[in-house]
């Protein structure tokens, strides 16, 4: 069994880095286009053959030393009351957000194992399929980034609902988080009884935040989450984007590695976390460069991890649709191949 990446997450020495992408399942793969084209996102999401057949799919043409749950963060919200869907370029689209303290009574109380059932099959016949090969995360969303969907309906660049919400009437928005965090821990440790060996919880939207603010508004929050899923006994990962200026803080809402993005180097950014494993931190973009650049940003990051253990390599960032298979195949090559360590025969 490969079990690198879970190595690294405890922070033990591995032989080579492991490597993973965020989005390695998705548009930039042709077999996925291909079955898309007869499944909406949802009906993939909500059919467990369908999404063990996308998760695997990155796992049979790429060096990759982990499975990620095929899933969307937004999974639950239709079962919680808030109907949305995908819409073709422009990503989700809430039919009735949350706007208004009233709009709170919409918010249905449910068992992720019953309304998710389905989630928790896909886990298990993962693990079959996979047979060990590598290990599997799962995923869910941190109460801040699932409330700002909820709030705005849809991705936003400047969260002014949100931020009005939550600055206007704070008692409703902490109601609206804990409903979150309650249904949240729950799911989560239902997928590591599912089978998942390790977890990731997106706080994508958390950089939108200063640091009083995610202190204040967000940061309890998904505390309460990794209370009570850190008894599960798997590896945890924390991720936000844009939140270099919070890591510190992101690391104390839980974590046993934390996921970085491209904009501060690696080695400055796991100075500030002595205590934890790190998870990145290439810009996902460097994938369409030539692959001259692609591989001195990539020594780059190596270097500045210096074959410390605890270090998961991955982009700071999903895999953007435009990206060639070739480049992240030979990304996750390169990955191994510049850290192996020659391992004894016996
Ligand atoms: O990483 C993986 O391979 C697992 C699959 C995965 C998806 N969504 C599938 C998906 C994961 C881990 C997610 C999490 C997710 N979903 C996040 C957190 C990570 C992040 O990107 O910050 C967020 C914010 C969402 C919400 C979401 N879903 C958005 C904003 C979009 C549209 C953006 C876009 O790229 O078009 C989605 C759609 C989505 N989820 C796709 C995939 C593969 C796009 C593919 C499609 O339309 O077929």
């Amino acid at each position: 069994m490969n079990d690198r990446f879970l190595r690294a997450c405890r922070r033990e020495p591995v032989d080579a880095t492991p490597v993973w992408f965020m989005r390695q399942a998705g548009r930039y793969m042709s077999e996925y286009r291909a079955l898309r084209k007869r499944y909406s996102l949802l009906e993939i999401c909500n059919n467990p053959e369908l999404s063990v057949a996308v998760t695997l799919q990155p796992v049979e043409v790429i060096e990759v030393d982990a499975a990620i749950l095929f899933s969307d963060l937004l999974l639950p919200f239709t079962a919680m009351g808030l109907k949305f869907d995908f819409i073709k370029g422009e990503g989700p689209s809430i039919e009735h957000p949350i706007r208004h303290v009233d709009d709170l009574r919409r918010l249905r109380r449910v068992e992720p194992r019953e309304v998710l059932g389905h989630v928790l099959e896909t886990i298990g016949l993962l693990r079959k399929e996979l047979a060990g090969r590598v290990p599997l995360i799962g995923f869910g969303g941190a109460p801040f980034t699932l409330a700002a969907y909820a709030i705005e309906g849809g991705p936003s660049t400047s969260y002014q609902h949100t931020k009005a919400f939550m600055y206007s009437r704070p008692e409703a928005w902490h109601r609206l988080c804990e409903y979150f965090a309650d249904f949240m821990a729950e799911y989560l440790v239902a997928q590591v009884q599912a089978g998942a060996q390790a977890l990731q919880v997106f706080d994508s939207w958390a950089g939108a935040l200063g640091r009083n603010d995610y202190r204040e508004f967000a940061l309890p929050h998904t505390r309460s989450i990794f209370d009570r899923v850190r008894g599960a006994g798997v590896p945890l990962i924390h991720f936000g984007v844009g939140a270099t200026a919070i890591l510190e803080d992101i690391a104390e809402a839980g974590g046993d590695v934390i996921g970085l993005d491209w904009r501060q180097p690696l080695d400055e950014a796991w100075a500030r976390l002595p205590e934890h494993g790190v998870q990145g931190n290439l810009d996902p973009l460097l994938l369409l460069a030539p692959r001259e650049r692609l591989f001195a940003a990539t020594d780059d990051v190596l270097r500045r991890a210096g074959g410390r253990p605890g270090h998961v390599f991955n982009l700071g960032h999903g895999v953007v649709p435009a990206t060639p298979l070739e480049n992240v195949q030979e990304l996750a090559r390169y990955v191994h191949k510049q850290t192996r360590i020659p391992q004894p025969i016996s």
